[in-house]
């Protein structure tokens, strides 16, 4: 069985941090003035800076070993052409064929999936062309004026970051709200101010299983019903994203609504589907196919490109040089883009539900580190907020800066700001204070590492290449560390459990820890009969924003 942490490789890499472990970053671009032209690299409307990192000619060599020592270009290979390499679910990993945009057959199960695909392309081009374009009606003959999706995860970061990324590219007349957690506080908050006749809401789950999107799904129809139209209205103010046509039909959502994506879709990897619905209405199905070419052309980077010059292997070789040889327990995700902002919270479901294993494909514990913490927040916000941490503590945290270059036209001046303060702050991680001594409490030891990603343009093409990078970066940690990155069990546990409290809220069950039962007693005060979302006790009291004209008519 093979052992990464035997393998010559890995050793030689140890060793590799011991020799550079003094070495100072700043002495890297003394010893060579060319380091940043050659630790860059352009890839369509992205430029990675990767020479701020404590990586020597020699590690990266190492490290460039081993990746070409690794499964990665077979697991690869396979990824693309639908093999099952999602083995613990028995199913392919195909999110690229998503923005494949040729004909060339792909076969899943002995079946060409490409017209399908393209199939669902053309119903998501047809429905938001319609409600775009004011033709799709409500109960009552109004145009939709807000969508809202309900879902959570894969179901709502995506879409939830792309529309907030893409805002300025957003139909004028129509807003869009994204509800996810199951506090009814989420929901109640946002029907609150909505016109039922004019609003869509969107059902957004793979599985159509989720009992927090299935509870917020039933309290807004219930709202709906309450405040406007009758059973027969449902289907104009509901559709779904889903690959459970049949549990969506039962909802009550009419099969030509029902925008289906396949099992062979991880739900972390999904806004390209028909999960990606809100973001072809807020910007436009040529703004979405803008976003899929972006995604489809880092594909190809990836496919085609050496490893030596390949984004996402050397973003995800950098990883594991701080996560396997530095001690790096996290990676900070800091974009100086507010239209970024939930871009940390995409992430962390990408990476972290993806890489957060401790077995490798054979179930075999693994004797190595795997996915980091990923967190962050938008800069400049980071430096009155965490920064702090990241110069002074004493934690090792490598940083992915990510901007934009191109101002929104009347901010130039705050645009240029962000930008000086970005490269700031990585020159000041990196160089540390220079005029005092180290001991003074003032001085910062600097050698701090980070990589600056800077996009020409926040574009949907742009902003679909970016998350294609750090899915294949993502993917590429994935091989190297030998596990499934498509699976997550470890959301299972808690979900059963969940179950089993809330259906014994009202007894004393000596099945549960002291704690969860002294617990339960104290929760239990406060929900005399059980709660179980269907007895009309979830906040439904939500008044519609206006009475449009109320019921229709009679
Ligand atoms: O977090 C577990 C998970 O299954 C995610 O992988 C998924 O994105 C999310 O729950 C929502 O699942 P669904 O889209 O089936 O409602």
């Amino acid at each position: 069985m093979f052992q990464l942490t035997r393998s010559v490789t890995w050793q030689a890499l140890k060793q590799l941090q011991a020799q550079t472990a003094d070495d100072r970053i700043r002495d890297y671009f003394t010893a060579d003035p060319q380091r940043f032209e050659r630790m860059s690299l352009r890839v369509g409307g992205l430029f990675l800076d990767y020479s701020k990192h404590h990586i020597s000619d020699a590690v990266l060599d190492k490290l460039l070993e081993l990746a070409d020592h690794s499964a990665l270009v077979q697991r690869r290979a396979q990824m693309f052409s639908g093999d099952i390499i999602n083995v613990t679910e028995n199913r392919p990993v195909l999110h690229t064929a998503l923005r494949n945009l040729g004909d060339d057959p792909l076969m899943v199960d002995g079946k060409d999936v490409m017209p399908e695909i393209h199939r669902t392309r053309e119903q998501i081009r047809r429905f938001s062309e319609e409600v775009r374009s004011g033709e799709w009606k409500g109960y009552n003959g109004q145009r939709i004026r807000d969508v809202v999706n309900i879902g959570i995860g894969g179901s709502d970061l995506g879409p939830n970051m792309a529309c907030r990324a893409l805002l300025k590219h957003r139909h004028p007349e129509i807003n869009f709200h994204f509800v996810s957690n199951v506090d009814g506080t989420h929901i109640q908050k946002v029907l609150s101010r909505l016109d039922p006749a004019t609003t869509l809401f969107i059902v957004s789950t793979k599985t159509f299983s989720t009992q927090e999107t299935l509870l917020n799904a039933k309290t807004a129809r219930r709202w709906f019903l309450e405040n406007a139209g009758e059973e027969a209205d449902v289907g104009a103010h509901f559709v779904a994203a889903s690959t459970n046509r049949k549990a969506a039909m039962e909802f009550g959502i009419r099969e030509e609504n029902v925008f289906e994506f396949w099992a062979w879709v991880g739900g972390r990897y999904s806004m390209w589907s028909s999960i990606g619905l809100p973001i072809a209405l807020s910007i436009g199905f040529d703004g979405f196919m803008d976003m899929l070419e972006g995604a489809h052309e880092m594909d190809q980077h990836f496919l085609n490109a050496p490893n030596s010059a390949n984004m996402p292997v050397l973003m995800a070789l950098i990883g594991i040089w701080y996560i396997n040889f530095q001690g790096a327990e996290t990676h900070a995700i800091v974009p100086y883009d507010q239209a970024l902002h939930q871009l940390p919270a995409f992430l962390q479901q990408l990476d972290m539900e993806s890489n957060g294993k401790s077995v490798d494909i054979f179930g075999h514990p693994v004797d190595y580190k795997t996915g980091p913490i990923v967190w962050g927040q938008t800069g400049s916000n980071g430096q009155h907020a965490f920064f702090q941490l990241l110069h002074q503590g004493t934690r090792y945290v490598p940083i992915d800066f990510i901007a934009s270059l191109k101002p929104e036209p009347g901010v130039e001046d705050h645009h240029f700001a962000l930008l000086t303060n970005m490269l700031a702050q990585a020159n000041a991680f990196m160089e540390g204070s220079q005029e005092s001594s180290r001991l003074d409490p003032y001085s910062c030891p600097g050698n701090r590492p980070s990589s600056t990603l800077l996009l020409d343009e926040l574009t949907p093409r742009n902003l679909g290449a970016l998350i294609a990078l750090y899915e294949h970066k993502v993917f590429v940690q994935g091989v190297i560390w030998n596990i499934n990155s498509f699976d997550q069990w470890g959301v299972q546990l808690g979900k059963r459990i969940a179950g089993e409290i809330s259906e014994r809220i009202d007894e004393q069950s000596q099945d549960f820890d002291g704690s969860t039962q002294g617990l339960l007693k104290l929760v239990r005060e406060h929900f005399t009969a059980r709660q179980t979302g269907d007895d009309g006790a979830t906040p439904t009291e939500a008044p519609a924003k206006k009475a449009t004209q109320g019921k229709k008519k009679a």
